[in-house]
């Protein structure tokens, strides 16, 4: 990795990879709409510990909206119409939502993004998230968008086998990045979150992470 692509460009623009970006604060002024709309998502289908295949349970709780949402069971990854808590449709994705993901992925050559599946994760202190491939969507041509809220973390960004060196980048909130093309397959994760609540949200961060699943 040249050390170009780690320049913070004039504009807040940091570069990951040839079509991997962060847009630093991007979201900070609609901070608050965005939480209010995780909220009404939220008392419809609640944030939950899911179980992975192999039997642990994860550390980050999740819950989805859009017209898909991405599971974990004893039976594997998926991505599925329908909450499995509830029986019910996942909520829709609410417009404030859809459209920062939309401007975000425009901003840095994703034109027509249109996500149909809004991972909604949160993190406590101590939540981390291993590294992993998002691989479970029907074609890899969309990006995908990731929304950081809340707490600070360390977002580790690897490159496209498991064991290639992670690059770790702090993330605050407001920050959102985008990757797709030719980095849309590479390895990320997050490294356990040290407890320095933010005014907003407390000891917790909200991570929204859109893709085109279906
Ligand atoms: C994810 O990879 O699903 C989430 C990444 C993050 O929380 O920043
Ligand atoms: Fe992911």
């Amino acid at each position: 990795m040249t050390q170009d692509l780690f320049d913070t460009h004039e504009d807040g623009r940091l570069r990951l990879g040839d079509q991997a970006f962060v847009l630093r604060g991007l979201a900070r002024d609609r901070a608050g709409a965005l939480l209010e709309a995780v909220a009404t998502v939220a008392r419809c289908a609640p944030l939950r510990r899911m179980q992975t295949p192999g039997g642990y349970t994860m550390s980050v709780a999740m819950t989805n909206c859009g017209v898909l949402g991405w599971t974990s069971d004893r039976r594997g990854y998926r991505y599925a119409p329908v909450d499995p808590l509830s029986g019910q449709p996942w909520p829709p994705m609410p417009p404030p939502l859809r459209r920062l993901a939309a401007d975000a992925a425009a901003a840095r050559g994703f034109a027509g993004f249109e996500p149909d599946a809004c991972l909604i994760n949160e993190y406590r202190p101590g939540t981390r998230l291993a590294l992993h491939q998002d691989r479970d969507e029907r074609d890899f041509a969309a990006p995908i968008v990731s929304v950081s809220l809340g707490m600070d973390a360390v977002f580790l960004f690897g490159g496209h086998a498991r064991g290639d060196r992670a690059m770790p980048v702090p993330l605050t909130h407001g920050d959102v990045v985008v990757w797709g093309g030719v980095d849309r397959l590479r390895f990320h994760g997050v490294r356990p979150l040290r407890d320095i609540p933010h005014p907003l949200l407390g000891s917790r961060r909200i991570n929204l992470t859109f893709r085109k699943a279906g």
